[in-house]
C-alpha cells in the first residue's frame, strides 16, 4: 500500500515523495519525523479558495491557525494568499509571526480575555467574532482605551433544541457542551437578536459580520438572520461567516461503538473494515452548494464577503509522520508492532484515528499480515492503527503514516518523549528544517530548581 500523488518508489524499494527517499530522510532527521508537503499544502489551500472564488467574487478563506501552528506552514499559506482565523493569544502571535497584518486577522473562540483583546484590538485585527455579552462589553471596552472602533460578529450557535433526543444522552452537560443550545458556543438565535440591539447602543463597536460553524449548519441559520437584521434592524453586514468542518477525508475517526460492531464482524467471519479509507470531500460541489445556497437565500439583500476558515482540509493531507519499528511483539494472538511514534504525537478526538500506513523501505511489496501498531506510551489506548494490512515488518523498519498535517503538531504533547522535528519538502525536492527535534533539556527549558 502506497500514498498517492507525488509520491513514488525508488530503485532500492524505498518510498519517495519529490523524489526524496524517505528512508534516508529519518537516517539524517531521526524518527520520528513530521514531513510536510509544500506542494500539497498549497493545493490543498488553492484548491478550497479557487473552488470558492469561482463562483463568488468576495470570499476570504482564513485558516484555521490551530490546525497547525507551525511557522513556516503558517507563512507558506500566508504566501499564498491565505488569510487567518485565530482563536488564542498564542494564535494571534504565531499569525503575526507569520506575516499575517492585523487586517488578515480574524478572531473566533468562546474565551477571549481582556489582555488578549488589547493584542487583538492594538493589532487592528479585521473582525472578532463574539460569544456572549460579557465579550460584547468587554470588546467595546477595550475598543473604547483604544481609542477605536472594532468590527465584530457574532457567532451563532446553529444547532436546534436536541428535541426527544436529549433523552436518549445519559449524559446531558456533555451533549450540551458538544453542540446544541445551551453549550458554550455563540448565542442562540434570539439571544443574536437582542446582543445585536445591544451592540448598537456600543459606541465603539461596528457591527460586520454573523457566523457559524461548522459550515454544514452555519448557512441555514445566518441566511434568514442576516436577512432579518437587514430588514428589521437596519443592520447590513459586510461579512457572512460559515466557519469550518471541511472533511478532508484521509484519517478516520473511530469510536467505541465502531471498536464493538468491527469485532462483532469478525466473530462472523466477515473482513475488518476499520482501515478502509475515508473519501476525499469534493470541495468543488460542497462550495457549489454553499454558494447556490447563499446567493438564493440573500434575496434583495447586498452581496457581503464570505469568509470560510477551514482547518484540516488544508493541512491535514500534507503532512506525514515517519516513525521507526522498535519491535515486534506477539502476543494474545495478535501482532503489536511497536513504533517509536505515540499518540503524544497524534492526539486524538474520536477513540482512534485510523491513517493509512506504508513501509518506507518495503514499499513495493505487497501487504500481506494483519498488524496492530502501538506506540511507546504506557497508556492503553496508545494505538496508531489496528488491524490493518502491511508486508511482513520487522525491527527497523519505517512507517510512512498519511494525513498527520493536522491538530498533530499544534496538540502534540511532550509526555514521556521530547517532540519530533519537522522538514518541509517542495515540488523540487529541497528538504528544509521547519521545526528541530526537541531534546530533553528542552521539555525542562522553563523549569526551576528549588
Ligand atoms: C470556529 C472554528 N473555525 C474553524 C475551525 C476549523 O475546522 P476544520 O479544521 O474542521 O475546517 C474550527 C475547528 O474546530 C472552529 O472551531
Amino acid at each position: 500500500m502506497i500514498h498517492e500523488n507525488s509520491f513514488g518508489i525508488d530503485k532500492k524499494g524505498h518510498l519517495t515523495l519529490h523524489g526524496v527517499n524517505l528512508v534516508e530522510l529519518c537516517e539524517k532527521y531521526d524518527t520520528p519525523l513530521f514531513v510536510f508537503d509544500e506542494v500539497k499544502l498549497i493545493e490543498n489551500f488553492n484548491r478550497i479558495s479557487s473552488a470558492f472564488s469561482a463562483l463568488y467574487p468576495k470570499v476570504m478563506v482564513c485558516y484555521s491557525i490551530k490546525t497547525n501552528n507551525n511557522l513556516a506552514i503558517c507563512q507558506t499559506l500566508k504566501e499564498n494568499g491565505a488569510y487567518a482565523e485565530v482563536a488564542s493569544e498564542l494564535d494571534i502571535h504565531v499569525a503575526l509571526r507569520a506575516g499575517f497584518g492585523g487586517e488578515n486577522i480574524i478572531f473566533d473562540g468562546p474565551m477571549k480575555s481582556k489582555e488578549t483583546l488589547k493584542t487583538a484590538i492594538s493589532k487592528q485585527i479585521r473582525l472578532i467574532n463574539v460569544e456572549s455579552l460579557t465579550e460584547l462589553n468587554r470588546v467595546n471596552a477595550v475598543a473604547g482605551e483604544l481609542g477605536v472602533k472594532q468590527a465584530i460578529g457574532f457567532r451563532i450557535n446553529p444547532f436546534k433544541e436536541p428535541g426527544i433526543f436529549k433523552y436518549l444522552s445519559l449524559n446531558k452537560l456533555v451533549t450540551a457542551a458538544y453542540c446544541n443550545l445551551g453549550s458554550r458556543f455563540g448565542f442562540s438565535i434570539k439571544e443574536a437578536y437582542s446582543a445585536v440591539q445591544q451592540a448598537t447602543k456600543l459606541k465603539n463597536l461596528k457591527i460586520e459580520a454573523i457566523m457559524a460553524h461548522p459550515y454544514r449548519v452555519s448557512t441555514k441559520v445566518l441566511l434568514p438572520m442576516m436577512r432579518e437584521l437587514y430588514r428589521n434592524f437596519g443592520v447590513e453586514l459586510k461579512y457572512l461567516n460559515i466557519g469550518g468542518g471541511f472533511n478532508p477525508g484521509g484519517a478516520r475517526f473511530i469510536g467505541n461503538n465502531d471498536l464493538i460492531k468491527d469485532f462483532l464482524r469478525r466473530k462472523i467471519g466477515l473482513k475488518s473494515k476499520l482501515a478502509e479509507n475515508r473519501n476525499i470531500t469534493n470541495i468543488e460541489s460542497v462550495a457549489k452548494s454553499i454558494v447556490n445556497e447563499i446567493k438564493q437565500g440573500l434575496e434583495d439583500l447586498p452581496e457581503p464577503t464570505i469568509i470560510v476558515e477551514p482547518g484540516r482540509f488544508i493541512t491535514s493531507a500534507s503532512g506525514i509522520l515517519l516513525t521507526r519499528i522498535d519491535h515486534v511483539k506477539n502476543a494474545g494472538g495478535y501482532k503489536w508492532v511497536m513504533v517509536d511514534a505515540g499518540t503524544n504525537l497524534l492526539p486524538r478526538f474520536g477513540a482512534i484515528e485510523q491513517r493509512k500506513i506504508s513501509v518506507a523501505n518495503k514499499a513495493s511489496k505487497q501487504p500481506e499480515e494483519e498488524i496492530n501498531v502501538v506506540g511507546p506510551l504506557l497508556y492503553v489506548e496508545d494505538f496508531i492503527n489496528l488491524k490493518t494490512f502491511l508486508p511482513k515488518v520487522s525491527e527497523g523498519d519505517i512507517l510512512s503514516i498519511s494525513d498527520c498535517g493536522a491538530y498533530t503538531i499544534s496538540r502534540s504533547t511532550q509526555f514521556l518523549h521530547p517532540r519530533p522535528g519537522a522538514v518541509n519538502l517542495d515540488s523540487n525536492g529541497n528538504v528544509k528544517l521547519i521545526r528541530e527535534r526537541e531534546t530533553p533539556e528542552d521539555v525542562l527549558y522553563k523549569d526551576k530548581t528549588i
